[in-house]
């Protein structure tokens, strides 16, 4: 028989839909409801998960329902005319940049030479400030740090590590993007400098030294230059046109990106420590989905093992394209299964829009035992002991993104909060404030630099 932690997940869906009672009664008087109706119609944020008192259990099908209402609303079309809201009217289906798009992007916030940004979160800044001197807008979307490093290295606890490389050769490439909330407190706190950060008094305090307001939204997404992918294979990506810069020749062109990954952390008043929630496409890895093209992105669809550790190094970097290697998702961290039926459910209500072509893999938020409704006091860490999933609760379930975390599938330890969680005191668990205020701490781990250099 197939133990828990090895029920694929067409399998995992499919007993989860036998076992549901699906008579899900709408919320009466705005309580939330007993069991979540999927809802892809709001181009609006929920402010926070939404729990029914009295429940004490392991709240996961609760904060994947906010998770999926959260992405609905991110890659919602953005108002042309109010940076980073929703254009409410609009249908998700329609046409143009996605709300998460037209928040601020990281070099929008810290500049090369620490000056402020502009306090005005709707104005685009000057194109001096990305590599590819570019004059972003709203339709315009630059992937182009000085360093060239930064879009391609995924992360250690504050240090860069090797890249990951596509089977087309491409690197995935990031962008990190602050909301309106986030981005007033930065600019009000000035937490793009360095010296602006509060020191951490001595004996530390129970609670973060800055703290993000409620309504914070900052979010990490993948991309993947989409050369080489038949018709059929790129109509399933949301994609758009990006200037991206190469590391090696510092050349910037205009490529056509496609979405293959996307983090959304909220500071919320129940869950002080955010909640972590990450999707992505499923195309990135087997298994195929009924009626897919069985061609991904970042694996071979063989069933050989990915490499325990990266074999690409940051330093120097090879150019692209680079020899690919095969992503897997781990056989002892899958989606779990409370969670794959979430997305069949919401799979279901997106029929045949591109975003039926995205996954929830996972949803990390802090617990503490008895009554879930209760908010969650801002003095709680977010180590793997206080998470779920966290130690203890982490086998059988997915807790990292194969497009940005691929190497840190099997320990909890390095799952989302626990990571973050070495930033919390200084910066709210916010890594990239602490990596990039001015003067920037970027530096590769030593394992992801030749000692050549
Ligand atoms: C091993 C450490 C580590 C793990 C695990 C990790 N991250 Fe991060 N994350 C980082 C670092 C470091 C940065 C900052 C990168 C930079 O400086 O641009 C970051 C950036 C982010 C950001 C942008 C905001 C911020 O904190 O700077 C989000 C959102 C995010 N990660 C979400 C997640 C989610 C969701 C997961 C789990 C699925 C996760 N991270 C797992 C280290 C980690």
């Amino acid at each position: 028989m197939f133990g828990r932690t090895s029920i694929p997940w067409a399998v995992a869906a499919l007993i989860a839909v036998s076992a549901c009672v699906c008579t899900p009664a709408p919320a009466p008087g705005g309580a939330c409801a007993r069991e979540p109706v999927p809802n892809v119609s709001s181009s609006q944020l929920p402010p926070d998960v939404c729990i029914p008192t009295k429940f004490t259990d392991v709240a996961t099908d609760y904060f994947d329902d906010y998770s999926w209402r959260a992405f609905i609303a991110l890659v919602w079309p953005a108002s042309p005319s109010r940076r980073g809201d929703p254009d409410a009217p609009a249908k998700l289906s329609g046409p143009g940049p996605r709300t998460f798009e037209t928040f601020k992007p990281l070099w929008e916030v810290f500049h090369p030479d620490g000056s402020p940004p502009t306090p005005a979160f709707d104005s685009y800044d000057a194109a001096r400030y990305n590599a590819c001197g570019v004059k972003a807008g709203f339709d315009g979307a630059v992937l182009a740090s000085f360093s060239g490093l930064e879009e391609v290295a995924q992360f250690g606890p504050g240090e860069m590590l090797g890249p990951l490389a596509a089977q087309n050769g491409k690197y995935v490439r990031t962008q990190t993007l602050y909301n309106r909330v986030a981005y007033d407190y930065i600019v009000s706190r000035k937490l793009y400098l360095r010296s602006a950060l509060p020191p951490i008094p001595s004996p530390r305090p129970a609670e973060p030294v800055v703290q993000f307001p409620d309504g914070s939204v900052v979010v990490k997404s993948a991309w993947l230059d989409l050369d080489g992918f038949s018709a059929p294979q790129k109509s399933r990506y949301y994609s758009r046109p990006v200037t991206v810069r190469d590391a090696n020749t510092g050349k910037c062109s205009a490529v056509t990106m496609g979405l293959i990954g996307l983090h959304i952390v909220q500071k919320t008043a129940s869950r002080p420590q955010w909640i972590w929630s990450t999707f992505e496409h499923v195309d990135d890895v087997p298994p195929a989905r009924p009626g897919a093209p069985g061609v991904f992105a970042l694996s071979n669809g063989s069933a050989d093992p990915a490499p325990p550790e990266n074999p690409l190094l940051l330093v120097p970097l090879a150019p692209e394209p680079v020899k690919p290697f095969n992503v897997t998702r781990s056989r002892v961290s899958p989606i779990n299964p409370k969670t794959a039926y979430t997305n069949l459910m919401y799979g279901r209500q997106l029929k045949g829009a591109i975003w039926e072509n995205y996954q929830l893999v996972m949803t990390q938020w802090p617990r503490v035992e008895g009554e879930q409704s209760v908010p969650v006091p801002a003095s709680l860490s977010g180590d793997a002991s206080h998470t779920f999933p966290g130690l203890g609760s982490a086998s059988g379930s997915a807790f990292a993104n194969l497009t940005m975390e691929t190497f840190d599938q099997d320990r909890p330890q390095l799952g989302c909060m626990n990571c973050h969680n070495r930033a919390r005191l200084a910066a709210d668990f916010m890594w990239s404030v602490l990596d990039h205020a001015y003067p920037p701490n970027l530096a590769p781990n030593p394992s992801a630099v030749s000692p050549k250099h």
